[in-house]
């Protein structure tokens, strides 16, 4: 199981990046994303709306205590990994990565507290530039999934997409 948790939102600049993470996480095969920061009922309810409408059991849920969900996985026995320039390069880390059925991953916003750093079992970088955190998500769940998103659907789709080299169809 993948979930992703977003920690740091904040209502009124995150509105449409966080929402981006959840729709990334979505189509790149995690389960489940977790919110925290700032309670944002829009924000949870468009991506459960999109989960809903095009189907899969992708969820996304807030949660008031990183901290706490961070121990709460821990216990249930998901290793964390907290995404951040300042890690360890993924290549250096895929092989251990990829023995974990159960991750946590987290991405930050602005300014991630040392803690986050402390409790996560790795720190992985995507490159040690600073970007996006869904450009560094996309390519951490690309890889621990062997690029199988691209080819690989969603279980559960209740629209499908049927790929034209021009216009928008889907299947019926
Ligand atoms: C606006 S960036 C802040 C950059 C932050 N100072 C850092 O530690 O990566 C927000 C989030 O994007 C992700 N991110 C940005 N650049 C990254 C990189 N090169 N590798 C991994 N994650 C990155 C991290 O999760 C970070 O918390």
């Amino acid at each position: 199981m993948i979930i992703t948790l977003r920690i740091g939102h904040r209502k009124e600049r995150d509105k449409r990046i966080s929402t981006h993470i959840g729709l990334m996480s979505r189509a790149f095969l995690a389960d489940k994303i977790i919110y925290s920061g700032e309670n944002d009922e829009s924000l949870i309810s468009s991506v459960n709306k999109v989960s809903k409408s095009w189907g899969g059991g992708f969820s996304a849920e807030y949660s008031k205590n990183h901290i706490k969900t961070i121990n709460e996985y821990k216990s249930k026995g998901f290793k964390i990994f907290h995404l951040t320039m300042y890690g360890l390069p993924i290549n250096d880390k895929l092989k251990e990565i990829k023995k974990e059925k159960n991750i946590l991953v987290i991405v930050g916003g602005e300014k991630v507290p040392r803690e986050i750093y402390e409790l996560s079992d790795y720190n992985i970088s995507i490159t040690n530039q600073p970007h996006s955190e869904v450009g560094a998500l996309a390519i951490f769940l690309d890889r621990i999934n062997d690029g199988k998103e691209l080819s690989e659907e969603i279980k559960g789709l209740k629209k499908r997409i049927k790929p034209t080299s021009k216009g928008k169809e889907y299947y019926k």
